[in-house]
């Protein structure tokens, strides 16, 4: 599948619509939203009539705002800009400046959205993107919601993109869940996590319900383990302030990793679309079984990274991070082991792992499968024979590995263990994308199954949060405890060293043709 071609199939442009940004001068916008934009556009499938409208506290007005977003998208895209294509996306932009919780903001901005929508001809769509410090998300849509902004009529449509995190605990996702409900309905709010626009990890479902070999041994009778890594060499740049209050368990678990463990683990759907997927997720987050106190103690393992060196390069300490606490206990590792109680995953162990500044930026997802039942080539030749294992590599290289065993060629039975690969580089056209192209097409044409419906925010916040508790009552004493460039802490091989099993990292071979 190529990039930014939509799950579903569709190939329609999104719906005519007027593109409202909060957090239009952020860094998100700039790196991944505009070139997103630019890309839809440049393969057709932004609808030809929209605007885009940032909204920010920066002071500024249309034009300022076009040349900023002109020297952005030379920096940011992720292709040579063409000239042409982007003169006519930037006429159709435009920006007012406010404070968010200024309601004044709000009907300046509700007039602009009228302008704008009358001097293109635009229909009543709106889309909001919520580009935003999370503490506001809450207070903005109540202020869209106050000045008749999310309301929808039979041909104008009103949907708003929320980002991560929603919530920092259960408590509090409730409460921002109930806030926002007052102001919209499930159906308009797109609660998005940019994993989900990741080609493999989309693939998971391609590959799991598309090929009729696989599902058969889908299950607990074949599958002994299931792993999940997912490891950063990078450490937390100059986001300090936001992640020395979150940590990776709420940064990377409660959402990005419990997404890509439903798809791998989740019964078949009955459609790719609409509410099919989003029903077979939660149930699988639902069947993992919160953990007791004591289950956290010996389930899982939380780290922090020291000094030490990643690519030959000193790096600091976690606790020497610009804007972090020199004493934190935040966590910057984490690895632990969950069980999902069905008929399907019965006793199967699913061990995640992931931390900052690791050995090796990696995503990559490991089913383990049993051993055949029988081992015949006797005990010298039998001892190379590994369990089989499927590997779905999600970044940073795309694709799949099934390692088999082959008997090499000679008289005598000697048995190899041989990894059959497919990179997604070797595979027709792919062009570059920033990862939020499928997502922000979908919402244009209101495709939820990318999204988090809020049951399924729910579910993962009910099987983190009992790991916050026990955490946050019993402080780390051992922080720091692993050096930058590993792969965390001892605790974390020990923790899967106690089943029998060790983690695996399988960086996935670059076709010769593509090497640079
Ligand atoms: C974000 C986290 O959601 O995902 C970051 O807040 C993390 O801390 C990032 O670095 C990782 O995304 P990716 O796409 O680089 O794997």
């Amino acid at each position: 599948m190529p990039a930014h071609q939509p799950l579903t199939g569709h190939d329609r442009p999104g719906d005519p619509c007027t593109i409202v940004i909060f957090g239009a001068s952020g860094d998100l916008t700039k790196r991944k939203l505009l070139p997103a934009l630019y890309n839809l556009k440049r393969l057709k499938l932004l609808p030809e009539n929209f605007a885009v409208l940032g909204v920010a506290v920066t002071e500024g007005n249309d034009e300022i705002y076009r040349e900023k977003i002109t020297a952005d998208i030379n920096e940011f895209a992720t292709e040579p800009v063409e000239k042409a294509e982007w003169d006519e996306f930037v006429k159709r932009a435009y920006y007012i400046s406010g404070d968010f919780n200024d309601a004044g903001t709000f009907q300046r901005l509700a007039a602009k959205i009228t302008d704008v929508q009358k001097t293109h001809q635009l229909p009543g769509n709106v889309l909001f993107y919520l580009a935003i410090t999370p503490t506001l998300f809450a207070k903005v849509v109540e202020q869209l919601g106050a000045i008749g902004l999310t309301a929808e009529t039979e041909d104008a449509w009103r949907r708003v993109i929320i980002e991560k995190p929603f919530g920092r605990d259960l408590a509090s996702a409730r409460e921002l869940n109930l806030e926002i409900s007052k102001s919209l309905r499930e159906r308009q709010i797109y609660r998005i996590d940019h994993y989900l626009g990741k080609e493999t990890v989309q693939n998971i479902m391609v590959f799991r319900f598309g090929n009729s070999v696989f599902e058969p041994i889908w299950n607990r009778r074949y599958i002994e383990y299931v792993q999940i890594t997912v490891a950063e060499e990078l450490g937390v740049e100059l986001r300090g302030g936001y992640y020395d209050h979150s940590g990776v368990l709420r940064d990377m678990v409660q959402n990005h990793i419990l997404s890509v463990l439903s798809l791998v683990a989740m019964e078949p759907p009955t459609s790719i679309s609409g509410d099919s997927v989003r029903n077979e997720k939660v149930k699988v987050l639902e069947a993992i079984r919160p953990m007791e106190p004591e289950e956290v103690i010996e389930n899982t393992v939380r780290g922090q990274y020291a000094a030490g060196v990643i690519d030959a390069k000193n790096v600091p300490a976690y606790r020497s991070e610009p804007d972090v606490n020199p004493k934190s206990n935040t966590e910057t590792f984490v690895a632990m082991k969950l069980e999902v109680d069905n008929w399907r995953w019965a006793e199967v162990p699913f061990y995640i792992r992931s931390g900052k500044r690791l050995a090796a930026r990696t995503t990559e997802v490991v089913i383990g499968f049993r051993r055949a039942p029988l081992m015949l080539f006797g005990k010298q030749v039998d001892s190379n024979v590994l369990p089989n294992r499927l590997v779905l590599h999600i970044q940073p290289e795309e694709g799949i590995t099934l390692d088999i065993h082959a008997k090499r060629p000679g008289p005598k039975i000697e048995i190899s263990n041989i990894p059959l690969n497919f990179n997604y580089r070797e595979f027709g056209e792919s062009t570059a994308a920033t990862g939020y192209e499928t997502l922000l097409y979908d919402c244009m044409i209101g495709e939820t199954t990318l999204f988090h419906r809020y049951d399924s925010v729910d579910a993962s916040w009910q099987i983190v949060n009992p790991i916050l508790d026990v955490w946050q009552a019993l402080p780390a004493r051992d922080f720091p405890n692993y050096a930058a460039g590993t792969w965390g802490p001892e605790s974390s091989d020990e923790l899967i060293a106690k089943d029998g099993h060790r983690w695996h990292h399988y960086p996935l071979a670059i076709p010769p043709c593509a090497e640079k």
